[in-house]
């Protein structure tokens, strides 16, 4: 089995607050990211597929290909977007990278052939990110 990862970049803004709190409980948890007015990150996206090499081609996936899916399902929703308002399927959920990349998951799922998605991942910052495998 072989492993190509993909790398994207976006940018975008959110706010992570829970409605149900009180301003004091959501700063104490969120900290900066419940600033009322939003704030934004530099997104790194890996996106790793898993598969054999095609023998027509040598390739797991056509990294053109791949990167096409992606900025099509995933970088124009996101990029340059407000996340809480922007994004139809973040309505109502807290927008926190655990919860994005489990959509991007099932954004690209259904558009690759011929190989497997194995982890979608995220950097937020240079000292976080998140990692998912599907399960
Ligand atoms: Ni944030």
């Amino acid at each position: 089995m072989l492993y190509l990862t993909r790398r994207e970049h976006f940018n975008g803004a959110h706010r992570l607050f829970n409605p149900n709190w009180t301003d004091e409980q959501n700063d104490a948890t969120f900290g900066k990211c419940a600033n009322k007015n939003w704030h934004g990150h530099n997104f790194d996206l890996y996106v790793t597929v898993k598969g054999l090499p095609n023998p027509d081609t040598g390739f797991v996936i056509n990294a053109h290909d791949l990167s096409s899916i992606l900025k099509k399902e995933v970088l124009d929703k996101l990029d340059h977007k407000n996340f809480n308002v922007d994004v139809h399927e973040l309505k109502g959920v807290l927008p926190s990278i655990e919860n994005i990349v489990q959509l991007i998951w099932k954004w690209i799922v259904p558009h690759l052939k011929g190989c497997q998605l194995h982890c979608v991942k995220i950097i937020e910052t240079e000292n976080i990110y998140v990692e998912y495998y599907g399960e």
